[in-house]
């Protein structure tokens, strides 16, 4: 078992699988991230040796992230992959949703058990001034298909001044029946964001308050469940999720690592630099990676000290999928 010296345990691992995203999200890829060119990602051999490894130290979820995972042809097969690990019990998905209609039957049958999709609006001319895309109509579409197959959704929003009040009344009226947890995300500063994180960011407590007072009731979860609170109400087939990373206390239910699509371990979304795992995935030799693992994970830092200004060397979170 991963376990830090702070007690906390991972037992899930955030896997980005490509830098490359085909939207340009005015908060995460403010001046339009371009991927270098080099596109040395993580081989599917690679990717099973990483996960492997991580399912013998007790991990048992893994969510695969970008960049944009389905611009990686080979996604159903690495979900394959994932899902076939011994001691690996969910496969988990964060993407911006436009390809969900044509893809998310062969996601399905590769064995792919949640899906956590990026929708900043629901109005559609936001969404296209958030996104830089026309694909709100395409996004709805594909998650009721994905709910079809019985597949769990959640929808990330992350919270932007402009529209936030326009999107928790959106969001009320659609959860209604929607049987889906809709999460806002307060904007986290990076290290390329600041005058945008200045303009647009806003706290999440006003609007956990307002859920509070028409009714809402915050929804009790164990230990081990990560950073959303979560609120549900008896009219509303749907939940309301917050994550404030500014909130005191928002690292100490931290129960994930993260590994990038060029096989760097991330302890912390803010980790100062990612720690090179290449080598080891290169070479396949598993007792050594584990151990390194294992070793690795004795730097971790209790937070992110975002509350201090630290912005870490993170660029954009587009690189870590989040
Ligand atoms: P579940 O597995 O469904 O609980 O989802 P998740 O919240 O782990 O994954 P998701 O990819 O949907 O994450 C949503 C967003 O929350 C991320 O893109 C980040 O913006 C933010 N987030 C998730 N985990 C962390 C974290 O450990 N630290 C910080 N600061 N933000 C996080
Ligand atoms: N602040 C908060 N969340 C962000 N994301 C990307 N950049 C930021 C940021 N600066 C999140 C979005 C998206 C996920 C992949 O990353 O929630 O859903
Ligand atoms: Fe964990 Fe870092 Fe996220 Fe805090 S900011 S919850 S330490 S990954």
């Amino acid at each position: 078992m991963l376990e830090d010296k702070f007690g906390r345990r991972f037992h899930y691992l955030r896997l980005s699988i490509t830098d490359v995203c085909n939207f340009r999200c005015t908060y995460c890829l403010p001046d339009g991230y371009q991927c270098d060119g080099d596109r040395d990602f993580l081989s599917r051999k690679e990717i099973s040796r990483l996960v492997s490894a991580f399912a013998g130290l007790g991990t048992s979820k893994i969510r695969i992230t970008g960049g944009e995972p389905s611009l990686r042809k080979d996604l159903p097969q690495i979900i394959e992959q994932c899902a076939s690990t011994p001691g690996i019990e969910k496969v988990a998905i964060t993407s911006n949703g436009f390809k969900l209609p044509q893809m998310v039957q062969s996601w399905a049958d590769a064995g792919l058990s949640a899906l956590n999709i990026s929708m900043d609006s629901l109005d559609p001319r936001q969404f296209h001034a958030i996104t830089g895309h026309n694909k709100l109509e395409t996004v709805l579409e594909g998650i009721d298909m994905a709910l079809d197959l019985g597949i769990q959704v959640k929808i990330n929003s992350v919270l932007l001044k402009p529209y936030s009040d326009s999107m928790l009344s959106n969001a009320l009226d659609w959860l209604k029946h929607k049987p889906v947890t809709l999460r806002m995300i307060e904007l986290m500063q990076t290290g390329d964001n600041q005058p945008f994180f200045n303009d647009n960011h806003i706290s999440g407590q006003p609007i956990k308050q307002r859920l509070l007072e028409q009714g809402w009731g915050q929804i009790l979860r164990d230990k081990s469940a990560g950073p959303a609170q979560e609120f549900s109400h008896p009219d509303y087939t749907g939940r309301i999720g917050l994550i404030m990373p500014y909130s005191k206390d928002f690292c100490k239910s931290c129960n994930r690592l993260r590994v990038s699509s060029r096989g760097k371990l991330h302890l912390c979304l803010f980790a100062e630099q990612g720690l090179d795992l290449r080598p080891l995935l290169r070479e396949g030799n598993m007792d050594a990676l584990q151990q390194k693992l294992v070793t690795l994970l004795g730097q971790k830092e209790a937070s992110h000290w975002l509350d201090k200004g630290y912005t870490g060397a993170t660029q954009h979170l587009a690189m870590l999928g989040g």
